[in-house]
């Protein structure tokens, strides 16, 4: 719903369903009215929220944790065969008459996972749930940076890195951190710079931990390989942005989490959140307060 329209819409509300799209500040608070007791989000993310702002006036918050980790993990996955073997390339090829002309033996040939090193940025349950999964393909390690080592992820026998090594060593880096004032436009030049020109970058998390110039410059000058981004800033991902325009680079519409059994968990648990929420109750999930 356009702005202006939700702000009508929630006026006299109780209770409120909202996804990471809608941003909950203030404003939107104040057009609800004082009435307003839980609002949940149908999402993992709260990122949109000002949780601050909604804890002063007493409205809870619920989320939809640890329902979308296999789904976002499986996407992980997915994204990162899609990027590694060059899958898009391949689709444009077919669609646009270029199967059947082979430059030469390593014609759109791409990268194995096997042997590789995987690295994941933040190692929360989607980012183990993904490593667990990959693991399957035989990676030569599987590296994580997070806020110190975890004792979760002896049992895949992945490493904790420091964010440098995580850079210098990943051949494949999936971002699984949440949006945070810690992790906005942390992917930059500097950041690029530092990985193996070889590198892959693959993010489902939030489109504002990268800063999508410096990633777009990346690139196309050879400082990364290729990307997989399902999320962007903004979204919808204009249609002339510039990254559309980069066989290097495939970019899906924010549905990592979008499976038919996570969206179903995710709506029980947001519809649990909210019944709770107006008896007055304490939220099955609750984001903070
Ligand atoms: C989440 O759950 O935060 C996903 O990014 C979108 O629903």
């Amino acid at each position: 719903m356009p702005r202006d329209e939700i702000l009508q819409a929630v006026r006299g509300a109780e209770g409120l369903l909202v996804f990471p799209h809608d941003r909950i500040n203030g404003e939107l608070l104040d057009a609800a009215g004082p009435q307003l007791k839980v609002i949940s989000t149908m999402s993992v993310g709260v990122d949109h929220i000002d949780l601050e702002e909604c804890a002063k006036r007493g409205v809870q918050i619920g989320y939809t944790p640890g329902t979308a980790s296999d789904s976002v993990a499986e996407f992980n996955v997915a994204l990162a065969l899609a990027v590694c073997r060059r899958i898009k390339e391949g689709i444009d090829a077919v669609m646009n008459g270029g199967w059947g002309r082979w430059e030469n033996a390593l014609y759109l040939s791409g990268i194995e996972i096997k042997e590789s090193v995987i690295g994941i940025a933040g190692f929360g349950r989607i980012g183990f749930a993904t490593a667990k999964r990959l693991k399957a393909f035989e990676p030569s390690k599987i590296l994580y940076w997070d806020v110190g080592p975890l004792e979760y992820a002896k049992e895949i026998g992945a490493e904790f890195a420091s964010f440098e090594e995580l850079l210098q060593n990943s051949d494949i880096l999936i971002v699984c951190v949440s949006l945070t004032d810690g992790t906005r436009g942390l992917f930059n030049t500097e950041v690029f710079k530092k990985m193996k020109r070889s590198a892959i970058f693959i993010n489902t998390s939030r489109g504002a931990v990268v800063s999508q110039d410096d990633l777009y410059t990346a690139l196309t000058t050879g400082q990364i390989r290729a990307a997989g981004l399902d999320v962007t800033t903004p979204e919808p991902l204009p249609r002339d942005s510039p990254l559309l325009s980069l066989p290097n680079c495939t970019i899906s519409p924010h549905i990592a989490s979008v499976s038919v059994n996570t969206r179903y968990a995710m709506a029980e648990l947001t519809a649990r959140n909210i019944i709770a929420g107006l008896k007055g109750e304490k939220l099955p999930a609750p984001a903070c307060n």
